[in-house]
Order: C-alpha cells, then structure tokens, then sequence
C-alpha cells in the first residue's frame, strides 16, 4: 500500500492562494490518513480562500502564515520548521508561488522555508489554463525539475474559472499516492530490476566491429537509481569503461546476440526490464577468422539482422513492467509515441540524438512517454533524469497493479 510509505513522515504542507486552497483542507486530512505528521504553512493569499482555523483543525498542530508572528517564531522559528520537514509539498501551488520559488526568493515565510530546507519538494500545480500553458510558467517549472523538484498534476478538467484544460490540482488522494511513490522511502524496495546499457559491437574480423556511439552512461545511471530507491539490480552492459554502481550485479557482454542470452537468462526473475542498451540492429552476416586484407577495390559486408531483444520480451505474455529507450535525430515525440505502442511498452524515455546531443554527452534531455501520458524532462545530467525515470516508473508500476485491467491493451 504505497501511503503506508508516508507513515511517520513529517510533512510540511505549504497552501498558496488560489480557489483550488479549499481542497488542500481534504488532502490535509488524507496526509493525517496516512500517517503522515503535518505541518501547514499557508501564504497570505491562500488565507484569502481559507481560513488557518479550518488546517488547524485537521492538521491538529497550529498553522503558520507569517515570518513576523512573534510567539510562532518562539515556539518553532522558520529555520527550525525547514530542519523539521522531511519532505515538503505545496499543494495547490500558484503560478505566482512557482515563479517565487523558481528565482530563490525568500519574501513570505513559505519560500523562505523552502530554501532554508534540504527537503525534497513537491509541488502540484493550480491555476488557469491560460496561466498554466503561459511560457512563464513553463519555463519556471522547468527550472525548478532541473533542481530536482517533482511537479504532480496537474489535471485536465473544468476549471473554476469557467474554462476548460490543464491546471485542475490534482484530488487529494492521488496527491498522497503519487507523493507516496515519488518519496516514499526506498519505492522499489523488494522489487527486482534488470537494466541493459551500452552499445554493442559486432566484430567483422578479429581487429574489427561495429559498434555506435553509447557511453553506457544512462543505463549504469538507471541502475544506479533503482538500486538508490532499494531494488535488486542487474545491469547487463555492452562494452563500456564505466565503474559499477553500488550493489549492482554486472554482467559484461559484446555483440547483441551475447546481450540477448543474458537478458533472457534474467528476465524470468525480474519485475522491471529497463532496455537502455543501444542494440546494433545489424551484425555482419559472417565473421571472418583472419584479419581481412586491403585488395585494392570496393569492399561489400552483408549484414544480418539482430533479434530485437525488447521486441521479443514484449511480445510474451508474461512480461516484466517493460521501458524503452528511443533516439532520433528528429519528429521525437511522433516516433516515440509510434515506437511505444508498436513494441507494446509501458513506458518509452525518448532523446535527440545526434549535433552533440544524446549519446556522448554528459547531460540530456528526456522526454517519457507512457499510454495515456507524458512528462518532459528537461536538460540535466544524467543520473538526475535518472532518478526522475526510476521515480515515474515506479509510480506508473504502482497505478498498474492497483488497476491491472486498465494495464492490459490488445
Ligand atoms: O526500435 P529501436 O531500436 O529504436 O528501439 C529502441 C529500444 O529497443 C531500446 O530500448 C533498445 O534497448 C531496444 N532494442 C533491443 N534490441 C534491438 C534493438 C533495440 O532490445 N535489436
């Protein structure tokens, strides 16, 4: 049960000023559910839409608003507050609150708490759609995932405004869930992982091959990820020259034939299959014993076709929850989509490749694509895309099996 996760957990509520604030009193009372200890900051304007007594009440700690209140700052002062919170959430956050946040500032007590606070934080955003698809806003909350701030929601719907679109806050009981699964402590604790990564080569004589341009440094990312969050974790890798994650069982292959076996042999004891090997499609059609020689013309290799390693997975009917790596040097999110419905995926993480992007590069950028979703993310490095992956994944694993018809497509 994934709010179990949340049991104990001292949680700091921040409550910004929109109409959506009055739900925040519904998820207060969720979090308590939960298990969770609550502590609720709201902002001035969110106290315009909703009263201190009602969070009071159901928090059942006394609700803070301001830097300057005396006897608060006596009884818990804004820094010790910051030190408290294990884990923050702003629910609904403002399109002015984003902003805030996005540019460090410090101007009411719950931005002052948030960068006083190592925290990890959560946001989930409410606003009208206008506001929400504003460039603005985007480009805020772009700057706050490349720091590594979960963003939850916000949903398509009608809007108390009127209109219709993106910027309903999320209801309070996915709120818990998603923070259940995005911070919960260790999400995939127990659960077993098998992460493919690096290139292959295909040797066409003894001195040569083909091979591409992967670094491996996504995969070996990934599987440092999963196992941070608590799985058991073995990472199949191409030839690479990559130090292995902590308490990470590698195992080191060369062609995608070699690959194959070895993903096989473990995907029977796995419950995660993340494909992030960039499988040559094609190998030489023989192998030559000798160093081939300079004669002088035209060389022709003939060139086999390799088994689709992921293709062939999901084509089972008992599969492991499957993720899909695609890279294209253009129309990403069109062949993305294409290529996650075709391979039957759970989950597809796409990148540009190609112009220094991608493959050698340290950062990148990533765009998931799941059935019925998607979520950009934005240019990092790539174990923080990593651990956003790993995050999305085990949430989208965790909606799967408290609903698996809605898993199962045709
Ligand atoms: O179709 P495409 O090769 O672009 O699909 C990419 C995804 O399929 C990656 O996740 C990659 O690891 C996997 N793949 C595979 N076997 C192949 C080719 C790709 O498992 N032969």
């Amino acid at each position: 049960m994934p709010a179990s996760t949340l049991a104990n957990l001292r949680i700091l509520l921040g409550v910004s000023g929109g109409i959506a604030a009055y739900k925040a009193a519904e998820l207060t009372r969720r979090l308590r559910e939960a298990g969770a200890e609550l502590r609720v900051v709201l902002t001035e304007n969110a106290a315009r839409f909703v009263t201190p007594l009602t969070f009071q009440a159901l928090s059942g700690a006394p609700v803070r608003m301001s830097l300057w209140d005396e006897s608060a700052e006596a009884a818990m002062g804004h820094i010790e507050l910051a030190r408290w919170a294990e884990r923050i959430l702003i629910a609904p956050a403002s399109a002015d609150l984003i902003a805030r946040l996005a540019h460090g500032l410090a101007d009411d007590l719950l931005t002052t708490v948030c960068l006083a606070s190592a925290a990890p934080l959560a946001l989930a955003p409410a606003m009208n759609q206008q506001m929400w698809a504003h460039p603005a806003t985007q480009a805020n909350l772009d700057r706050l995932r490349a720091r590594g701030v979960s963003v939850l929601g916000p949903a398509s719907g009608s809007q108390a405004c009127g209109e219709f679109g993106a910027g309903r806050l999320l209801e309070a009981e996915q709120l818990v869930a998603e923070l259940a699964a995005l911070h919960g402590p260790r999400r995939l604790a127990g659960v077993r992982v098998l992460v493919s990564a690096g290139p292959t080569y295909e040797d066409i004589d003894p001195v040569r091959f083909i091979g591409n341009r992967s670094s491996g440094r996504m995969g070996f990312a990934v599987a440092q990820a999963a196992a941070e969050q608590g799985a058991s974790v073995h990472l199949v890798a191409g030839p690479v020259h990559l130090p292995t994650p902590a308490g990470v069982i590698r195992r080191d292959v060369r062609s995608a034939r070699e690959m194959r076996e070895a993903v096989m042999q473990q995907i029977p004891q796995c419950d995660i299959f993340i494909s992030a090997a960039a499988v040559g499609d094609y190998r030489p059609g023989e192998v030559a014993a000798h160093k081939l020689k300079k004669r002088g013309r035209a060389l022709t290799l003939t060139l086999a076709e390799n088994p689709d390693i992921l293709g062939e997975i999901a084509a089972r009917t008992s599969r492991p929850f499957l993720v899909g790596f695609a890279a294209e040097t253009r129309d990403l999110e069109t062949y993305a989509r294409a290529k996650l419905e075709r391979k039957r995926l759970d989950l597809i993480a796409a990148n540009r490749v190609g112009d220094g992007q991608g493959f050698d590069a340290a950062d990148n950028e990533l765009l998931l694509l799941w059935p019925g979703g998607r979520e950009l993310l934005p240019r990092a490095d790539k174990l923080a895309l990593a651990r956003a992956l790993i995050a999305r994944v085990a949430a989208l694993r965790t909606a799967a099996r408290a609903a698996p018809a809605r898993r199962r497509r045709p």
